[in-house]
């Protein structure tokens, strides 16, 4: 087992796993000084994009982002989002989880859960895959979004998968927008490291879409904490920029590239 899953794993009861969203290396080389696991995550659809789900995100497009974010990678756990209907068969999860491990270089696939897909989380961890699960309000495949766990039949429900996962042979499993007690559940009883994103603290790491964290995205649910407000800061600079360029300001002498060197 690759030394960084058995580091996320290890940490489980014992340190909290910090994890967050990456599509690019400028963002990547950030996170990667502080998160143990940075994913691509296919919330790029709506992030970047601007899509109203994750389903447009292909193959291609997350590939390309690991791509550039690996390039900022160089002790977090790189985990990728297989995209909708890239793992619909058994045949399919193999080829196109080995085409994104090859072509990235990263070093785990995370799938979704639906109906008994725990059985191609199995497939790829026999070929040596490693996989991190994902359960609750999973945006592949429920139009609606909604906090799952909230009776004792649908916690007994989402415990269950999350045992089938683990057996399955996953390494870690994202739990999204759980009622605490279901999220506690689950983490007390599983041995490997649940990842909660709207699950409360009852979980043993949490993830958030950076962009969301950063208020950039516009989208601010109440699981989301703002850490900073970067749209207004982005949009301070590009004012001054506008006023300076139309008051030429800018560029000013010490800005012109009218000598050998590039930079001071
Ligand atoms: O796509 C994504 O960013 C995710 C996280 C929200 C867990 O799956």
């Amino acid at each position: 087992m690759n030394s960084k899953i058995k580091k996320i794993i290890s940490k489980k009861n014992k340190s909290k796993i910090v994890s967050l969203t990456a599509y690019s290396k400028n963002i990547a080389k950030i996170l990667d000084k502080y998160c143990d696991i940075t994913l691509v995550g296919d919330s790029l659809a709506n992030v970047l994009y601007g899509h109203k789900n994750t389903h447009k995100i292909n193959l291609n497009n997350i590939i390309q982002h690991t791509v550039s974010v690996k390039k900022g990678i160089k002790k977090s756990l790189l985990v990728v989002d297989m995209p909708k209907n890239s793992y619909n068969s058994p045949k399919k999860a193999i080829k196109n989880a080995k085409l994104i491990i090859q072509k990235t270089k990263c070093d785990a696939v995370k799938i979704e859960d639906y109906k008994d897909n725990f059985k191609i989380i199995e497939l790829l961890v026999k070929k040596k895959i490693p996989v991190m699960g994902h359960i609750g309000y999973t945006p592949q495949f429920k139009k609606k979004f909604k906090i799952e766990g909230q009776s004792l039949k649908e916690t007994q429900y989402l415990l269950k998968k999350a045992k089938l996962i683990e057996r399955a042979g996953a390494f870690s499993i994202v739990l999204e927008c759980l009622t605490s007690s279901a999220a506690k559940q689950i983490t007390d009883q599983i041995d490997i490291p649940t990842i909660g994103i709207g699950s409360s603290l009852n979980c043993d790491g949490q993830i958030l879409v950076t962009d969301d964290m950063l208020g950039l995205s516009g989208f601010y649910p109440k699981f989301v904490k703002k850490y900073t407000n970067l749209n207004r800061i982005i949009e301070k600079a590009v004012k001054k920029y506008t006023r300076e360029v139309k008051l030429k300001k800018f560029p000013k002498i010490s800005n012109f590239l009218n000598g050998p060197k590039l930079r001071k």
